[in-house]
């Protein structure tokens, strides 16, 4: 695999305001890179920056091989754009629509129709063919954006928030187009406000805040990592939580025993970081029944992903 996006400083000033601070990233062909990060957090900015439609004020880019700077045609002819917010046209049919993109990318007339047909078959809006564009809904507008961001086959995808306004089917719906565009072999970065929602899809990730890239790795680490971290917690009948503390100090593979108002944790409940496998904590819990603590609950706290990323990638943050 090759780096297909890479910046280096990137840095974007408005004024005395630093929307993006020294960002460094490397994504390789074929990912699909999330980047993660509340409102004002500077993800459009680097978008705008990669699609050449903003320029640095200092640091560097390139784009397929193609600087942002030097090179910004070279760029655009690698990527489809889909911008955050998108105006539509209302006196064109959905196939017009795309018609008019394809004709901007130089696409050949006799094989327009039936690609527009793929795409529209792609993203699920073949019946929606002859209707006008405004007469469609948020979400098939923004499926439609999307088929228009491919309509010169770019090999790399850099979508804008894809999903954001949609209701939670249009989302999935959103996540599993990208998963089939990744399927076909395009490099994809996106960028979205929550981690959770977009975890399983991404290949690596990077989490800005305030212009600062804060955390940044591929995820199957993190995932290892998530993994080997897992948060338990164990509620007992009464509030007598003595013998179960006992225990776990001479348990295997536990870690930072926390109780009650230590954790923000029922009063009657124990949370610890326990390091071992399935088999280990099955075994865990069936000693504690053995021992009689009379347990009413034994569950894996999920967390809220965004903290348990930054944690476990505490060690790699640029
Ligand atoms: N043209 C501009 N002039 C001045 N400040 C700007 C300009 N564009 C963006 N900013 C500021 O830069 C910061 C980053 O904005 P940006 O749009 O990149 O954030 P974002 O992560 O995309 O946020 P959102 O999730 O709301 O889309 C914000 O504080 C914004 O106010
Ligand atoms: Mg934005």
């Amino acid at each position: 695999m090759s780096t297909i996006i890479e910046t280096q400083n990137l840095t974007k000033q408005y004024g005395e305001f630093t929307a993006l601070n020294n960002l460094t990233l490397n994504i390789e062909e074929g990912e699909v890179f999330g980047f993660i990060g509340p409102n004002g957090a500077g993800k459009t900015t680097t978008m705008r920056i990669l699609t050449t439609l903003l320029k640095p004020t200092s640091g560097k880019a390139w784009v397929a091989g193609h600087s942002v700077s030097d090179d910004p045609h070279g760029v655009r002819r690698s990527i489809g754009y889909m911008p955050d917010f998108f105006g539509v046209y209302d006196d064109m049919k959905v196939w017009e629509y795309l018609d008019f993109f394809a004709a901007c990318y130089d696409v050949p007339v006799n094989g327009r129709s039936s690609m527009i047909d793929d795409l529209l078959a792609l993203v699920d809006l073949g019946h929606k063919r002859g209707t006008y564009v405004d007469h469609l809904s948020r979400g098939m507008k923004q499926r439609l954006c999307l088929a228009r961001t491919l309509a010169h086959d770019p090999d790399i995808l850099i979508l804008d928030e894809p999903a954001s306004g949609l209701d939670p089917r249009a989302r999935i719906e959103i996540r599993e187009l990208l998963r089939e565009l990744s399927n076909m072999g395009k490099t994809i970065f996106f960028s979205s406000h929550i981690l959770a929602e977009v975890a399983d899809i991404c290949t690596s990730i990077g989490i800005i805040e305030a212009g600062e890239l804060i955390a940044y790795g591929d995820m199957n680490e993190m995932k290892k990592q998530l993994r080997a971290h897992r948060l338990i917690q164990v509620q007992i009948l009464g509030d007598d939580l003595t013998p179960l503390k006992d225990f776990l100090l001479h348990a295997d593979n536990v870690d930072t025993i926390l109780s009650g108002t230590e954790a923000e944790i029922p009063h009657n409940a124990v949370r610890f970081d326990y390091t071992g496998d399935d088999a280990g904590l099955n075994l865990l819990l069936s000693q504690m029944i053995q021992q009689q603590i009379p347990i009413i609950s034994f569950n894996e706290e999920t967390g809220d992903l965004e903290d348990v990323f930054l944690q476990v990638t505490k060690g790699i943050v640029n």
